[in-house]
């Protein structure tokens, strides 16, 4: 197509990306203004089509914990793209890869007797637990127990169910989401939720009164999962009351309700630990994992199932002649590959403890920023961070750039070498696990004069 000759509804200007609608993202504006488009990496390092490098300070999504150069893990999936391309794992079929990583996911994850079903995705991973909840509880004679609490502000996925947990009312009307078995609790976050003069345990008190009172209204026989995030990083990374999830465990033991962990961005070290309900402290019954879980090279997911959901599970198909359930791609060979590789790698480097290591050296820098006349407050864990903005500040919000600061923030800083991702007023600096000391220190020297330029501005509008 010739420049100008950009189809009906076009701009008369061509950018090449007409035709794709990418997500995140205002298609309109996708659609006019060619988006960064990568076409190398290099460790912590993107590189774009004009040959620019940018430290990546999101690990793309929060995927990326092994960089964008690692030749074992390209070379694992050579290897498998060699020897068995593609088959899929059902019908009592399946490849070695499969079978071993099933093992090796089952033996280090915190799920007791634990089970492995695999999925492409995280919203499959999230979704297949939902799913084998009910297939579950129908083998228990309890067909009403299906409804799911989530937390607002939480992502779980972008399916129709995982969708509706969590998320906002905007987001739920907007897509006229089926809403029906969701119920909603409000998200552990002391700094943006605690109400004025309240303390942080009385703020605890107040969301498990919450949740007792969310069950209740619904009927405890009739819920069947809580699902969290160990950190809300949707959320803008949500670091929630010491007491909490062992609070919120015990009121869940008590109704009978499934706690489902999504570790689909804190697995594989994060949090400095290999999952985040470990550095958190509470024991789930079904674990999802995907993105760094094959370092995000291929897509895979896995839904880890404590033993005694299995034995029920088993049960219900073996009464029916089979589980009838699966995914032509979930456990792909090449993703089940990778992740093998990628398992070896966390192992044999101690992953989890490097991060534990260079933690300190993150956290000084995030920590840094707590005085900056334009943030509001700072929280950071393993190799995550979150630097909310101030909000407030008149001349600037009449003129329309602090409630966007967030966002000018993240272009300045694109413009200055470093992609962050930004959710509401909160920029959140997640690079991957590998990054370097030296690394931090660049990203957060450059952080900083993105912050600064940010500031001029607001200064000047207010
Ligand atoms: C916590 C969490 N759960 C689930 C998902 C969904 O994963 P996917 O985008 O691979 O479907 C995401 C994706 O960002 C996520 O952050």
């Amino acid at each position: 197509m010739a420049i100008g000759e950009d189809g009906p509804g076009g701009t008369g200007r061509n950018t090449g990306v007409e035709r794709l609608m990418l997500g995140f993202s205002n298609l309109r504006e996708t659609r006019e203004q060619r988006p960064m488009v990568l076409t190398g990496g290099d460790g912590v390092f993107v590189i774009d089509e004009d040959g620019r490098r940018f430290l990546d300070a999101s690990a793309s999504f929060y995927c990326a914990a092994l960089g964008y150069s690692n030749e074992r893990l390209v070379a694992a999936a050579h290897r498998q793209m060699q020897a068995m391309p593609f088959y899929v794992s059902a019908q009592q079929r399946t490849v070695p890869a499969v079978i071993e990583l099933a093992e090796r996911m089952a033996a280090m994850s915190p799920i007791r007797d634990a089970h492995v079903a695999f999925g492409a995705t995280g919203s499959e991973a999230n979704e297949f637990a939902l799913k084998f909840m009910r297939y579950r509880n129908m083998w228990r004679g309890q067909p009403k127990r299906k409804k799911m609490i989530s937390r607002l502000g939480s992502y779980h996925g972008g399916t129709l169910m995982t969708a509706g947990l969590g998320g906002s009312k905007t987001l739920h009307d907007s897509f006229a989401l089926p809403m029906e078995d969701h119920l909603l609790v409000s998200q552990p976050d002391f700094f943006n939720n605690g109400l004025p003069g309240e303390t942080e345990d009385a703020f605890c008190d107040r969301l498990i009164a919450e949740l007792e009172q969310v069950i209740a209204d619904a009927g405890p026989e009739e819920v069947g999962a809580f699902i969290a995030e160990p950190l809300s990083f949707s959320a803008g990374l949500v670091i929630p009351p010491k007491d909490y999830f062992a609070r919120v465990q015990a009121v869940l033991k008590q109704h009978d309700i499934l706690f489902i962990d999504d570790e689909v961005i804190t697995g594989y070290g994060r949090t400095g630990r290999m999952f985040g309900a470990e550095t958190l402290g509470f024991q789930p019954d079904i674990l999802c994992s995907a993105k760094a879980m094959s370092g995000a090279y291929f897509p895979i997911s896995a839904t880890i199932i404590d033993g005694d959901i299995y034995r029920d599970m088993e049960a219900h198909s073996d009464m029916q002649g089979m589980f009838a359930h699966a995914g032509t791609f979930a456990g792909h060979p090449v993703g089940a590959a990778v992740a093998l590789e990628m398992l070896n790698i966390v192992e044999e480097t101690d992953l989890p403890g490097e991060v534990t290591r260079k933690a300190p050296c993150f956290a000084r820098r995030v920590n840094a920023l707590a005085d900056h006349p334009l943030v509001a407050d700072v929280r950071t864990i393993g190799m995550a961070g979150a630097i909310q903005l101030k909000s407030e500040g008149a001349g600037a919000m009449a003129a329309g750039v602090l409630e966007g600061a967030a966002k000018l923030l993240a272009t300045i800083a694109q413009d200055h070498g470093l992609i962050i991702r930004v959710t509401g007023p909160t920029a959140m600096i997640a690079p991957p696990l590998i990054i370097s000391e030296a690394e931090i220190d660049q990203l957060f020297d450059t952080f900083s004069v993105a912050l600064d330029a940010v500031t001029e501005q607001v200064n000047a509008a207010g």
